[in-house]
């Protein structure tokens, strides 16, 4: 059957992606950003995932205020790179598996998670930052991805405590499919960011270092945290971070973190980063 092994926590910083993009990840400004994704680039070498399943949110890329799907599964063959303003960004493009990604319709839907179902989407810098940091710019992604576009733009978003348990059920959904796949999901987003009016920069350490030992110590009670908390503490952006319940609600109540990163600033926003493992 399909297993769950690992989760991966990672943010989504545009400004990371262009670093790569233009070659400058050695300067000395995204010397120690990228230093602390080193280990998880063989960490995923050896980890070998067949299949990705990559929570992100879309920037009014994809969605626009017409639609605003709270949970969007991707069940087309493959994601385009989209057009952000300055051009699709030279990546490769993202293939899906496509029946381990109808299984989990069919599963999400009939155990009560009315998720939209995308045959055809564009992916915005949500979703190919953190597969740029953890595999760096090859000919082809590696793996392939499923995408699952989670609405923190828009209010109101989905609650930390909702997406906990639809990570419950996507676990339950890949180990009820028979093909033996070794499976990582990423939760992405984050950390503590605002890029707009009064409160534009806020970053606050304390907080996300807190949410990152928490998130292996105590995830049922972290996901209980109200969004007002996400936007007092971690600023409007900040509230990307309940993308990661998803993630750790599809891993072991018991898991190991076997990496974490944490690096302030990268562009206005707090760049945080954590590997967690299965035990069993
Ligand atoms: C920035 C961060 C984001 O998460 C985003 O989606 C756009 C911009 C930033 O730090 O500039
Ligand atoms: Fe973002």
């Amino acid at each position: 059957m399909a297993r769950i092994t690992a989760g991966v926590g990672c943010s989504h910083v545009p400004a990371i992606g262009v670093a790569i993009d233009q070659g400058i990840t050695d300067d000395d400004y995204y010397r120690p950003v990228f230093a602390g994704f080193e280990k998880s680039r063989e960490w995923i070498k050896q980890a070998n995932p067949d299949v990705i399943i990559l929570v992100y949110n879309d920037h009014c890329t994809a969605f626009d205020s017409s639609v605003i799907p709270t949970f969007a599964l991707g069940c087309a063959a493959e994601f385009q790179p989209a057009d952000e303003g300055w051009g699709p960004r030279p990546v490769p493009v993202v293939k899906n598996h496509q029946i381990l990604a109808s299984h989990l319709a069919q599963s999400l839907i009939l155990d009560e998670f009315d998720i939209t179902i995308m045959n055809e989407m564009e992916v915005d810098h949500g979703l190919t930052v953190p597969l740029s940091v953890m595999f760096g710019q090859p000919e082809a992604w590696p793996t392939l991805v499923i995408p699952i576009a989670v609405n923190v733009v828009m209010y109101p978003p989905p609650t930390g405590n909702r997406c906990y348990n639809l990570g419950k059920a996507i676990r339950k959904a890949v180990e009820s499919f028979d093909e033996d796949l070794n499976v990582v999901i990423f939760g992405t987003g984050g950390m503590s960011h605002q890029l707009q009016y009064k409160r534009a920069g806020l970053i606050n350490p304390e907080w996300d270092n807190a949410f990152l030992d928490r998130l292996t110590s105590d995830p049922v009670g972290l996901a209980q945290m109200p969004h007002v908390e996400y936007l007092r503490e971690a600023g409007s952006e900040g509230v990307e971070m309940v993308m990661w319940h998803i993630m750790r609600g599809a891993l072991d109540d018991h898991v190991t973190e076997v990496h974490r990163h944490y690096h302030v600033p990268a562009s206005n926003t707090a760049v945080g980063h954590i590997i967690l493992e299965n035990l069993t």
